[in-house]
């Protein structure tokens, strides 16, 4: 699947990532500064994207703990309506060409 993701300076890029992966694996890999430290065990925060309105409405639901993660790290960086865990979306076929935002890091 492809992923467009903006990076935090601002730089677009369109990533092809392995069928099956995380979305955070792709991002991480990818020098975008996505640590993903704690391995998309949805417990660090690391992985946070901010996921296009219209891709949003595509995916499914948020779990409870990754809904509590996020909960945790609005005290730091800013939500927005599509703030999610790249860790915890699934590339498969039919999200590709998912247009994401690397959300700012957590100090
Ligand atoms: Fe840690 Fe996603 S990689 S929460």
């Amino acid at each position: 699947p492809e992923v467009r993701v903006k990076g935090r300076d601002g730089t677009e890029q369109v990533l092809d990532a392995a069928e099956g992966t995380q979305l955070m694996e792709t991002l991480r890999d990818s020098g975008l500064g996505v640590d993903g430290t704690c391995g998309g065990a949805c417990s660090c925060g690391t992985c946070h994207v901010y996921v296009s309105a219209e891709w949003s409405a595509r995916l499914p639901a948020k779990s409870e703990d990754e809904a509590m993660m996020l909960e945790a790290l609005a005290e730091y960086v800013p939500l927005r309506e599509g703030s999610r865990l790249s860790c915890q979306i699934r590339l498969e076929r039919e999200v590709s060409g998912i247009v994401v935002e690397v959300a700012p890091a957590v100090e």
